[in-house]
């Protein structure tokens, strides 16, 4: 029986799936099918395998933790991998002087952030910006903005606001007892929609300004996912509080709540916690991560080159399918005219060995998810197959 239809028996059906392609492994910038087939893949995971698959670096680190301890709980005892990961963070994040909380995921790493920053300023509200997408767990859903999401849960958490993104909107809300703005810097619901400049300095000084803090989400475009380690670069941005996960471990599930110092010392001990905090398998992989990234770092310029280009040429091409390109460095939206236009390319590529993802509030945008280290020449062969089935539609 396929995968597709054993799982329908067992799993719950909650989780939407973007295709029904059923895989064995994955190796580098490929998955492999049970079909027989390779796959590159544009995907990774949602944005989440930035070295590709089972990078030999990361699975040794892996395998080397786990064959010294698999679970000790951080706040049982201590042991060194959620600390040399920290050390090594700390010298690279955006934050001076950081401190880290780890998590198991992005919304919990939302969640984190949220907690920490109404426990330390004593407020009650937070505002989050429409179109965003910062989890699913109660405080990152209420402020996430989709209705498809929220609807249905009733009451979520007080005091939680979804402004239109203009200071002026913020500053409405802002009734003095606001604790926290959270903004990501390339919108995932916008379909990769890099924010603007000017805005988000200018509300990074309001909330300096007005004592509230400025909580930046990069749970997507951090880890070399636009082509700096961070996104906060591009816009020469230091938050208060920084919400990582997705591309940190290369799969491992592992978040981090990045704090400002003094933050930190006002988050009083054992107002948060949690037993999975700084799994050493996971800490072990994400030091591995790191060490691969910034090695690939210095690539990304062409890169960058190579896909903008590359995008150029097929909204050139084919005007009726590709509306426009958006998005940040190495992180780019396709934007397809309609969701519909954009599931039908996706399913020929698919056809034709690759895997696409999309994004955007009706699907519409060709989600760029390619791993920070796809060589050029696999880049330069997923455009041609997205090309190549942009003709056949
Ligand atoms: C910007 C952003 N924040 C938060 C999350 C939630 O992360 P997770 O799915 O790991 O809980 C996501 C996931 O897509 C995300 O893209």
């Amino acid at each position: 029986m396929s995968l597709v239809r054993r799982s329908a028996k067992v799993l719950s059906g909650v989780l939407s799936h973007f295709t029904e392609l059923e895989i064995d492994h994955g190796s580098g910038s490929y998955l492999y099918g049970l079909d027989g087939r390779a796959y590159l893949d544009f995907a990774s995971g949602i944005a989440v395998t930035g070295t590709g698959h089972c990078h030999p670096e990361v699975v040794r680190a892996a395998v080397e933790q786990t064959k010294k301890i698999i679970h000790n709980c951080a706040g049982v005892t201590y042991i060194s991998a959620n600390i040399e990961l920290a050390e090594k963070l700390q010298k690279i994040v955006p934050v001076k002087d950081a401190r880290f909380f780890f998590t198991q995921s992005g919304s919990e790493a939302v969640e984190g952030a949220l907690k920490a920053a109404k426990y330390v300023s004593g407020k009650s509200g937070v505002i989050a910006l429409q179109d965003e997408f910062h989890g699913r767990t109660m405080g990152a859903l209420s402020v996430t903005a989709k209705k498809l999401y929220r609807d249905g849960y009733g009451e979520l958490m007080p005091r939680s606001f979804i402004a239109e993104a203009s200071l002026e909107a913020v500053a409405k809300l802002n009734d003095g007892n606001i604790a926290a703005v959270i903004i990501e810097l390339v919108k995932v619901e916008g379909g990769y929609m890099a924010r603007d400049r000017g805005f988000v300095r200018g509300l990074r000084d309001y909330c300096a300004r007005n004592n509230i803090y400025f909580i930046v989400d990069e749970v997507q475009s951090g880890f070399g996912r636009t082509g700096k380690m961070f996104a906060c670069e591009w816009y020469d941005l230091e938050p208060d509080i920084l919400a990582l996960a997705k591309g940190i471990a290369s799969g491992f599930p592992l978040g981090a709540v990045v704090l400002q110092k003094e933050i930190s010392d006002g988050w009083k001990t054992s107002t948060h916690g949690g037993t999975f905090t700084g799994n050493p398998v996971a800490c072990a992989a994400a030091g591995a991560t790191l060490d691969i990234l910034q090695r690939e770092l210095p690539r990304m310029p062409a890169k960058i080159k190579t896909a903008e280009e590359a995008c150029g040429r097929l909204i050139a091409k084919y005007p009726a399918i590709f509306v426009k390109l958006q998005g940040l460095g190495y992180m780019l939206g396709l934007v397809c005219a309609s969701g519909a236009v954009c599931a039908a390319l996706r399913q020929k590529a698919l056809e034709y060995g690759l895997l696409l993802i999309s994004a955007g509030q009706s699907g519409e945008v060709v989600r760029l998810a390619y791993p920070v280290t796809a060589t050029m020449p696999e880049l330069e062969k997923g455009f041609a197959i997205i090309e190549q089935s942009a003709g056949e539609l």
